[in-house]
């Protein structure tokens, strides 16, 4: 008899004999009548086995967890004992003959207990784990995603293309996690932060339109949505300009969140990188958030406080933000708001408070009278609502206010329902690195400068536009992109740009250099942050939820012990020593 899927018997079946297989998922015993619920990938199947039935013994001996198959007809359940919360809920089967295919443990992680256990449990024991319903539902959807995409991209042309794992070194900006070669002692492999440089070189190859689900590998400090190993949707394009690549990437997301029920009208908002950061503070803003960063440099005089005059005199701006009913906030609350600037050199949070007579707060005192009104109506500030008003560098005002917009989203529970996509483009093609003391590549250094900027290239790299953008979900990064340069001479001038001397760029990136003398085509792509979708379409507040076998926040895998000391042995054959505790500590 052929095995049927437990989660998807119905009333319609009611009559039928059917084979069924999977795990215990709970066992009740009602007067010496046994319910138990089989589950298995599809869902949940009510199993009851009466005193009298043959089965009896050997179904008393059942324990959560254990592996079995019955047969047994479907029957209606008792009026009373039926279910609407389970799509199974209307049914049971009875008279059921059964075999024990294997025994279970009491297991440290039960699926069917209410409470999540502590995370280190569930990623011990991560093969439990992954049976709980709301595992199996992220890894489901994962698997539909990933099969949409490849639906769609085929079907756009697109080749599916694979590029090594062991390669040199790509400069995204990470650590790279390095792989000794035995055959070269002293030589190492790069395990790929993006397939990114061979991509470009399958675009000089003339395949046109690629893409590939692509593991990547980066070696930085992990977060809730940053894992060392993590996938890719990783795509490159010909003859594409930056409206090309991004109307394809939009059609590709429509179809994705399609998988999840999400109904997406296109095109998407896009804001440049330059508007996203004085509105919303954040090159990732969370439009869920109905708040907006103010420019009050209109009413800047009227404020007689030193520190909002001396960072006017020395060019800065002044920006406020409204807190919805920030008036509720206490002094200490303002000093914790505070402290979460301070790395932006804010030492306390100026604010206003609007209250039935007017303006209070420790910057109300400062203010003209006159202009009261006029601050009010500028922020929109109701009474019971406060603002933090802040005065200084411009990329620092708007980064600090940014990090408060969240703070007042989550204290007031400020996000509206539904989800925000939109596109970030225009970024800056290049930042300051106070680590490195020179200007670095935002993006990386193969993104094509906006033509209209390449004169300021030399003079002033800072102000230089990228052609790259980011699609933001929900105030996430969820891909980037660019358009590449193809062109050998421009790619040469960005490498000098970027401190690299003649022989670093011949050492490093000869061979793409070399690939562009033979009739490079004007290229462009972007690459999906994978795990980061899936995460935000699967509503888990963490990447570890949607990545079967993930890292800690310390990278390593509860499960195996990775990363893990290897044998003398090993090392030797690699010419490889470990360093002496004294200089491991230098
Ligand atoms: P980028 O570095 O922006 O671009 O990466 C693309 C997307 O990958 C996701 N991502 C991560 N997800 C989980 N864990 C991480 N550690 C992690 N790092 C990045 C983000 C990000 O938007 N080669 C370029 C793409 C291109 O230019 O086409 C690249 O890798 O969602």
């Amino acid at each position: 008899m052929q095995r049927e899927s437990a989660g998807s018997l119905r009333s319609t079946d009611i009559g039928r004999r059917v084979r069924l297989a999977g795990w215990v998922h709970r066992v009740r015993d009602h007067g010496g009548v046994l319910f138990f619920d089989l589950r298995d990938r599809s869902g949940i199947c009510q199993i009851v086995v009466s005193p009298t039935d043959a089965a009896s013994a050997a179904a008393s001996r059942l324990r959560p967890e254990w592996v079995i198959a019955v047969e047994g007809t479907v029957r209606t359940r008792q009026e009373g004992a039926k279910n609407a919360k389970i799509a199974t809920g209307e049914i049971e089967v009875s008279d059921v003959a059964l075999e024990v295919l294997s025994e279970s443990d009491v297991p440290p992680v039960l699926p069917s207990a209410n409470d999540v256990p502590d995370e280190a449990v569930r990623l011990r024991y991560r093969f439990l784990d992954l049976r709980r319903e709301e595992m199996q539902r992220n890894l489901a959807l994962r698997h539909r995603v990933l099969q949409a995409t490849r639906r769609y991209l085929d079907a756009a042309g697109f080749y599916e293309l694979e590029t090594p794992m062991l390669t040199r070194s790509t400069p995204e900006g990470s650590r790279d996690f390095l792989v000794p070669s035995r055959m070269q002692p002293g030589a190492f492999y790069a395990l790929p932060q993006s397939p990114q440089l061979f991509k470009q070189l399958l675009m000089v190859s003339g395949f046109e339109r690629y893409f590939q689900i692509v593991r990547c590998f980066r070696d930085e400090d992990l977060r809730a949505d940053r894992q060392p190993e993590f996938t890719q949707i990783d795509i490159e394009m010909s003859f594409a300009q930056q409206e090309d690549v991004l109307s394809l990437a939009e059609g590709l997301t429509k179809s994705l969140v399609a998988e999840a029920g999400w109904d997406l009208s296109l095109p998407l908002k896009r804001l440049t990188y330059k508007d996203a950061m004085a509105r919303y503070g954040s090159d990732k803003p969370d439009l869920r958030i109905p708040l907006e960063i103010i420019d009050l440099g209109t009413l800047a005089d009227a404020f007689d406080t030193p520190l909002i005059q001396g960072a006017l005199a020395a060019g800065g701006v002044l920006r406020g933000l409204r807190a919805p009913g920030g008036a509720a906030l206490s002094r200490k609350q303002w000093d914790e708001l505070g402290r979460e600037i301070e790395r932006f050199g804010v030492k306390s949070v100026p604010y206003v408070i609007r209250d039935a007579d007017g303006l209070r707060g420790s910057l109300a005192k400062a203010l003209q009278p006159q202009a009261q009104d006029a601050l009010i109506g500028a922020l929109g500030l109701a009474v019971g609502d406060a603002a933090a008003i802040l005065a200084g560098e411009d990329e620092k005002v708007s980064l600090a206010l940014g990090v408060l917009r969240l703070s007042f989203a989550d204290r007031f529970a400020l996000r509206k329902p539904g989800h925000r996509f939109l596109w970030v483009t225009d970024f800056p093609l290049m930042e300051w690195s106070e680590e490195e003391g020179r200007a670095v590549s935002r993006h990386h250094p193969f993104t094509h400068p906006n033509p209209a900027d390449l004169g300021r290239l030399e003079d002033e790299p800072l102000a230089v536009r990228a052609q790259a953008y980011d699609l933001v979900l929900d105030g996430v990064e969820v891909a980037g992109g660019s358009i590449r340069i193809h062109e050998r001479l421009l790619q040469e001038r960005i490498f000098k740009l970027l401190g690299l001397t003649e022989e670093e760029t011949r050492n490093k990136f000869g061979f793409l250099l070399d690939a562009f003398r033979y009739g490079a085509p004007p290229h462009g792509g972007v690459a999906f942050g994978f795990d980061r979708l899936i995460m935000l379409l699967a509503g888990a507040s963490s990447i570890r939820d949607v990545i079967a076998f993930p890292k800690t926040a310390k990278g390593t895998d509860l499960l195996t012990g990775a990363p893990a000391e290897v044998a003398k042995a090993q090392l030797e054959e690699l010419r490889l020593r470990e360093m002496p505790p004294e200089e491991a500590k230098r």
